[in-house]
């Protein structure tokens, strides 16, 4: 995991060891459907977890602050799972800086993030240690998941359309061509590794990283995990369509207070996630309502993320009517089983030997990457037919 003791992450770490050890239950998982019976999936409990991080934090204390200071989980549980975290937290290795903005580099730790000289040194190093990883543990499969940081929407680059090109701007010191977790993408890909954007960063949306992903064959999919009001629009949204009401406003507001919050709070970093979550409403329901969607940070209420959207919209004989909705999740525990799925789906693929984009995984996010349809019934048919297909 890139970001690997973040607040979803952390979560991950935690659910993964207390599956193991059956100290709880399933729920939450898709992929324990009974669609996914005799899959094939890999168990939860056989994942190892490593990861990249540039703050000191050890897992163990992040999940504990997840408990103390948001009450997201019993203080028992983070306690009959610790020995498995720290033993995990060997497995994570200093993050990079190169591409990073202002923002994240204020978040980062002495010691625990490198300075690396060229954008081509960062991706051969993070490659190098996914490698041993790898090895180290004696695994079938490893999928890197970017959990790290929210970035800035990134410039595009005539480098980023070419492989050839890209390598070559790649390895001058300095040179900003990728954001980080684009680097982090290719690095994955270096590596044979699948690799999945759950954050709103560009990532793996980069013609030339996709490029050299469909020479080694490596499976991708993103961007931006579908877990609480976009979950719930991509949901309400086609039964406005069903029903032939037309939709004339639709306006969201957002407010959390995490460290994912905080980083919002900087308003080109909310630009891509407000762009993220805006896309899908028009394709839906065929027409343009008018749209606002707000992020706002409001420290005291930390993981617990709240939404209040309001939906104007127009029935028979014109009347105008409205609906709205307050949703109010734990921002981590709505990712972190996601994170798990994808992991396992992934991991599927990549012993069926298929690489490319895995468009079948769109239902699990707000901007999936070469796929038009937001609509989540659709997407998960699509989820269906591919899983009985393959
Ligand atoms: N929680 C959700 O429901 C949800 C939904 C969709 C997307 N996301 C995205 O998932 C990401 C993680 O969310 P979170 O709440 O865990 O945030 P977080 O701030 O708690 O965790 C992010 C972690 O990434 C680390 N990091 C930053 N830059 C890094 C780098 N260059 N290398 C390695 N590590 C780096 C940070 O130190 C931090 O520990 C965010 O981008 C968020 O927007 C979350």
């Amino acid at each position: 995991m890139i970001g690997a003791c973040g607040g979803v992450a952390s979560t991950v770490a935690l659910g993964v060891a207390a599956l193991r050890k059956r100290l709880i239950s399933a729920t939450g998982l898709v992929t324990e459907l009974p669609l996914f019976n005799q899959t094939g999936l890999i168990k939860p409990g056989s994942i190892v977890i490593g990861g990249h991080e540039i703050r000191s934090q050890p897992l163990v204390d992040a999940v504990d602050a997840l408990h103390s200071h948001a009450n997201l989980f019993d203080r028992k549980l983070v306690k009959m799972c610790a020995t498995q975290l720290q033993a995990w937290q060997r497995n994570i290795r200093c993050g990079t800086l190169c591409g990073a903005g202002p923002v994240i580099r204020g978040l980062a730790d002495k010691g625990s993030r490198k300075e690396d000289r060229s954008p081509a040194e960062a991706v051969e190093r993070i490659a190098a240690d996914i490698a041993a990883f790898r090895r180290r543990h004696r695994l079938d499969h490893a999928v890197v998941i970017n959990l790290a940081s929210s970035e800035p929407p990134a410039a595009k680059t005539a480098a980023q359309a070419r492989f050839r090109d890209l390598q070559r701007a790649l390895s001058r010191p300095g040179s900003r061509v990728l954001p980080t977790s684009s680097l982090y993408a290719l690095a994955a890909v270096e590596a044979g590794c699948a690799f999945i954007n759950f954050t709103p960063s560009l990532g793996i949306s980069v013609p030339a990283i996709q490029e050299r992903a469909g020479q080694l064959g490596v499976p991708y999919m993103g961007n931006d995990g579908k877990t609480g009001e976009s979950l719930v629009k991509s949901v309400l949204a086609p039964m406005f369509a069903m029903r032939n009401l037309s939709v004339l406003s639709w306006v969201g507001q957002n407010i959390l207070g995490n460290r994912d919050g905080a980083v919002l709070k900087d308003p080109r970093t909310r630009l891509s996630k407000i762009r993220s979550k805006d896309k899908m409403l028009s394709q839906i329901i065929g027409s343009k309502p008018a749209t606002a969607v707000s992020i706002e940070y409001v420290p005291s209420l930390d993981d617990w993320k709240v939404a209040w959207d309001f939906i104007h919209f127009e029935g028979f004989l014109g009347t105008k009517m409205s609906m709205q909705f307050v949703w109010q999740g734990a921002d981590s525990v709505l990712a972190a089983p996601l994170i798990i799925d994808l992991t396992r789906l992934a991991a599927r693929e990549c012993r069926a030997g298929r690489g490319g984009p895995m468009r079948h995984l769109a239902c699990f996010f707000k901007d999936p990457i070469g796929v038009r349809e937001h609509n989540m019934f659709t997407q998960w048919q699509r989820l269906a037919e591919h899983i009985a297909r393959q």
